[in-house]
């Protein structure tokens, strides 16, 4: 089945921090996760480079604004390289397939009548590019997200007819599993209710934009252009784009992972969008939560940003992905907490499963050197195949409702009852007696064939530690997929293994200050 997740498209004000990672990490799990399930995945992350933000920032550095997006858009692919992001494409909307797509899209918009020429009165945050309700007495209005003066604005604008598209919508957002999670749908629900407002598309006295064909004083609004980024992402002839059938193969986007401040983007004004352009909306849309740090919201002003490249370089890429996709509930905001950080990572990847693989590999090379004397691996008995299968559904199903924590937490359950295992079984006594010979290997093979399982499980989360764990049991992870991997028994008992070595180093804490 074709599988498009899109992580949303950064704006390339500055360099991507801790939010932007988790984002990312959390769509390359679903993606690995999709991979393995056999699903035909396109994956799409990339940056937003237009609009008002972007071209002050650019001036302040006094550079043209298209070398800074260059600089900025280097950083980005620079950390999701580090992170090992599998992006299948990365959008650039400064691109100039990017802007043809655009202008196909708009003259849809504009045959389905669904433009006009208006004005445009109201407050502005130049940081959310978003105009802003705001109370008739104010007189200096502030932006609750950015802390920033909103800007007065009275300009001739293109207005996009959203009110047309109202009992639409309504219907749409109400369906089961559009809006994830349920108190997020609840909040669009409402907000809908309230009746749809018409919403303006271009500005004037913008240069860094799309040109709109036919009023060229007037660039696109960043998001009528960043919206179509997915799009133009997702076309199967990049080179050529056109909204043609066999080009738009890819659409609509099974999900768009995004954060809650643009949900209504997400959720309401872009379906709105791709209905007047006679396209489908998309499948599903999931609003996750902010992380904040030690329980402030994180902030430049408030000097608490962590950089993720200095965070990778602490505790390394498994020790972030699998904090972030393990401690925090998906949806809900997190807070991340050093001390907890560090405990999490060595408790559960170090401890609980680097441990257990080691002193289990150790153990049977001491015994039974390179070939555990099994003939038939799937006649085993052990309490371990039924926890295994009972983990990986719970573990499936969980990562269906796009709970990464659910998930990993299965996966931490089924190595404690592993560890928990061999140490009832106290192999190291019974192999005191060679009578027991056939019991312990037994009992070695049912937990080295738990952490292949394990390994398995943990490929969407920690791809390295996954890698690791694989070349200890001498596995080639190249085809692995759920079908073929998650059988029990699947180990070669005559494999061999390799020395024991740690697959996760410990972290030492750190006061977070230091970061
Ligand atoms: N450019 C738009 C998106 C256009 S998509 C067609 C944009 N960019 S952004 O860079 O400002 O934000 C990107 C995402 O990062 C948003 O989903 C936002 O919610 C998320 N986050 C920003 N700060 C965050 C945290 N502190 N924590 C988690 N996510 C955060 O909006």
């Amino acid at each position: 089945m074709k599988y498009t997740i899109t992580t949303p498209l950064y704006y390339v004000n500055d360099k991507p921090h801790l939010g932007s990672s988790y984002t990312t990490i959390a769509c390359d799990a679903l993606a690995r996760f999709h991979r393995l399930q056999g699903d035909s995945v396109l994956f799409l992350t990339g940056v937003d480079e237009h609009g008002q933000k972007i071209e002050r920032t650019a001036k302040d550095k006094n550079l043209q604004p298209q070398i800074h997006c260059d600089e900025i858009t280097i950083k980005y692919k620079y950390l999701w390289d580090k992170l090992n992001i599998s992006y299948d494409r990365f959008v650039r909307t400064s691109s100039f397939e990017h802007s043809q797509l655009v202008n196909q899209f708009y003259t849809r918009v504009l045959d389905s009548d669904d433009v006009y020429m208006g004005r445009q009165c109201g407050w502005y945050c130049v940081g959310c590019e978003e105009y802003k309700d705001v109370d008739e007495n104010q007189k200096s209005p502030i932006c609750s997200i950015h802390k920033k003066e909103l800007e007065w604005r009275d300009e001739e604008n293109l207005f996009f007819k959203l009110s047309k598209y109202q009992k639409q919508i309504e219907k749409l957002i109400k369906i089961d599993g559009f809006i994830s999670p349920n108190s997020r749908k609840n909040e669009i629900i409402n907000f809908v209710s309230r009746g749809l407002r018409d919403f303006s598309i271009s500005r004037v006295n913008l240069k860094w934009g799309i040109n709109v064909p036919g009023n060229t004083d007037h660039t696109f609004y960043v998001w009528f252009d960043a919206l179509l980024g997915y799009v133009s992402g997702s076309l199967k002839d990049q080179g050529n784009p056109e909204l043609t059938d066999i080009s738009l193969a890819n659409w609509p986007a099974d999900i768009h992972v995004i954060g809650k401040d643009i949900l209504r983007f997400h959720a309401v004004y872009w379906p709105a969008m791709l209905l007047s352009a006679g396209m489908k909306p998309p499948i599903s849309v999931f609003g996750h939560g902010f992380l904040t740090r030690e329980g402030q919201k994180m902030g430049k002003s408030l000097g608490n940003v962590l950089d993720p490249i200095e965070l990778l370089e602490y505790g390394g890429i498994d020790a972030m992905r699998w904090y972030l996709l393990r401690d925090i509930e998906f949806g809900e905001d997190g807070d991340f907490q050093m001390r907890r950080f560090v405990d999490i990572v060595n408790s559960d990847l170090s401890n609980t499963i680097g441990n257990l693989l080691n002193r289990t590999i150790t153990m049977s090379k001491k015994w039974f050197k390179d070939c555990i004397p099994i003939d038939n691996p799937s006649s085993i008995q052990s309490k371990l195949e039924k926890i295994s299968k009972i983990k990986i559904d719970e573990y499936m199903s969980s990562f269906k409702e796009n709970n990464f924590k659910n998930s990993a937490n299965s996966i931490i359950e089924f190595a404690n009852c592993a560890n928990l295992y061999l140490n009832e079984r106290a192999p190291w006594k019974l192999i005191k007696d060679s009578n027991n010979i056939d019991i312990v290997a037994n009992d070695i093979y049912s937990v080295l064939e738990s952490c292949r399982l394990i390994g398995v499980l943990l490929i969407p989360f920690v791809p390295d530690l996954s890698n690791r764990i694989f070349n200890q049991l001498n596995i080639d992870s190249s085809s692995i997929s759920f079908v073929n991997s998650l059988g029990w028994g699947l180990l070669n008992p005559h494999n061999g293994l390799q020395d024991p070595s740690p697959v996760m180093d410990k972290i030492e804490y750190k006061d977070s200050s230091i970061l």
